[in-house]
């Protein structure tokens, strides 16, 4: 008996042990999204532009695509003669106003593929939540423009981070696919099939997942999500920096584990 009993307290304070070793491996990434943006009703345009600027730079995972020449369209600096985002976006879709046009880039990437890119842009709406979003229309609206982004585009969820249990203080963004555990509603709620071929289903942007157990530990597989540049995948090179590096912050520990184990299963 007391053998027993002595065995389940180890194999507790094992699995606890991991856990917390892993909830600690796991970056966080918190503090570059000023969580004042959850005010909301009364937020200024410079706070707009500010917290705009700090996403684009940091959290939002931009600059892996902007920035860097020929992968995808400058934003800040002037693009093709055309000015930079602020100066051109009224100008890229007839009807669509600035405002529209950058809402609708960050949010449905493919509706509209600037000339001479690949639509490799992923939905943005997967991993931001609507007040980042905003936050960064009025951030590209300031690039050579007019800001004109305000509280009242901002919907009233901004109460609703607190209400969202697990999600409290993680910059509004709601966990993905609300904390599920289910590995397929985290990889279709987190983008991955956005670059990431699952079965049948998914882009070619990166490595298909149908033999990824076979080639990757579950360690490695763990480190591709949370550093993914680490090592590149062979054959991936030309598209080092694309994967996002926020997993980390938007994955709980239990998500994590739960798509590792998952990807890992597929030999
Ligand atoms: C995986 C690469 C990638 C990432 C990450 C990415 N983009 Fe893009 N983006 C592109 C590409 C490629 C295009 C051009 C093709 C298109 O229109 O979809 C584009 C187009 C755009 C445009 C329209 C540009 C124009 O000249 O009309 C905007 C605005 C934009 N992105 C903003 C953002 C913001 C803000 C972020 C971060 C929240 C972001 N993108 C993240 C690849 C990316
Ligand atoms: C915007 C595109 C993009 C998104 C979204 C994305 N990835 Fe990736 N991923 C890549 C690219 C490109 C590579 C290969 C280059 C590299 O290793 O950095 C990669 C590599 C990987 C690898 C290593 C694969 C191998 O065979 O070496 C794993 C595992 C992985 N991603 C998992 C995920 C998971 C899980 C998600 C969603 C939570 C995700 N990725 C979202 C683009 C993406």
């Amino acid at each position: 008996m007391w053998a027993i009993n002595l065995r389940i307290f180890g194999v507790v304070l094992g699995t606890l042990a991991l856990y917390t070793l892993i909830a600690n491996k796991i970056p966080q990434m918190q503090s570059e999204v000023p969580r004042a943006l959850a005010l909301g009703a009364n937020v200024t345009p410079e706070q707009l532009v500010s917290a705009g600027d700090q996403l684009f730079h940091g959290a939002g995972g931009c600059t892996a695509c902007h920035g860097l020449g020929t992968r995808a369209p400058n934003l800040l600096t002037d693009e093709k003669g055309a000015g930079p985002i602020g100066a051109r976006c009224a100008k890229r879709e007839n009807g669509k106003d600035c405002k529209a046009y950058l809402y609708e880039s960050l949010t449905r990437p493919g509706a509209f593929v600037v000339t001479g890119y690949e639509p490799i842009m992923p939905d943005m709406s997967r991993t931001l939540s609507p007040q980042q979003l905003w936050a960064l229309v009025a951030f590209l609206e300031s690039q050579g423009g007019t800001v004109d982004v305000t509280a009242s585009d901002i919907p009233a969820a901004s109460a609703a981070p607190a209400a969202n249990s697990g999600a409290a203080g993680s910059a509004g963004a709601a966990r993905i696919a609300n904390g599920s555990t289910d590995p397929m509603a985290i990889i279709r709620a987190a983008g991955c099939v956005g670059c990431h071929k699952v079965g049948a289903e998914g882009g070619a942007i990166g490595p298909a997942f149908d033999h990824v157990g076979s080639r990757l530990s579950s360690a490695l597989i763990r480190e591709s999500i949370l550093t993914p540049d680490a090592k590149v995948a062979r054959g991936f090179e030309k598209f080092k920096g694309i994967m996002p590096k926020t997993f980390g912050d938007q994955l709980s520990a239990a998500q994590l584990e739960s798509l590792v184990q998952f990807l890992a299963s597929h030999k």
